[in-house]
């Protein structure tokens, strides 16, 4: 059978100011974190969500909001999370758009404060989803370990700046 293809999409920037934007991106984490994997809604959202830029992958041209990941700029490195996308939209591709989304936003964010050389991005990721993780090149880093009650392995990988 022919694989089906990926409906129009866009990958938007939400930048901290952007209320209505981020609210669609928590709605997605709500829908795959809390009420598909049985997560608390106090687990799902902390001190980073508000201040922090998140991407927003919706369908064009209808709008419709499918998928989100959050990057944010630690001290030494980048760290990934909060990637998911609405159950019916998986396998079209959009994680995949929406992790080489980030590593375009961490690459110019990290040359943009004067980084050069390389840097690294960690992902927690949850076991079942090592493989995808592994696809675009995050190696595993130490030992499983329980994260708000579910087994997470420290994946970690290397951006290139030049
Ligand atoms: C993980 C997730 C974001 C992947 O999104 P997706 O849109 O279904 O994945 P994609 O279609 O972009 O997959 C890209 C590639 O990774 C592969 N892949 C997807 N999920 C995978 C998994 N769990 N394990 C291994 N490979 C996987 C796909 O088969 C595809 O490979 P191909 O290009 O060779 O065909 C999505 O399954 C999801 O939202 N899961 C629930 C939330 C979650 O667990 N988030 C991660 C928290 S750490």
């Amino acid at each position: 059978m022919a694989p089906v293809s990926a409906p129009d999409h866009e990958i938007i920037v939400v930048t901290p100011e952007m209320n209505e934007l981020r609210q669609q991106c928590y709605d997605i984490r709500i829908a795959v974190f809390v009420s598909e994997q049985g997560f608390s809604v106090d687990e799902e959202f902390d001190q980073w969500d508000e201040d922090a830029t998140h991407l927003l992958l919706r369908l064009v041209p209808s709008l419709k909001p499918v998928g989100t990941v959050r990057p944010i700029r630690a001290p030494n490195y980048y760290k990934l999370g909060r990637l998911a996308v609405l159950k019916e939209y998986r396998q079209f591709s959009f994680g995949k758009a929406l992790l080489l989304g980030v590593h375009d936003w961490v690459r110019a964010d990290a040359i943009k404060n004067g980084c050069n050389g390389e840097v690294k991005i960690r992902a927690h990721s949850q076991l079942p989803v090592r493989g995808f993780y592994a696809k675009y090149g995050y190696i595993s880093e130490g030992d499983e370990f329980d994260e708000d009650g579910a087994l997470h392995q420290l994946m970690i990988a290397t951006i290139k700046l030049d």
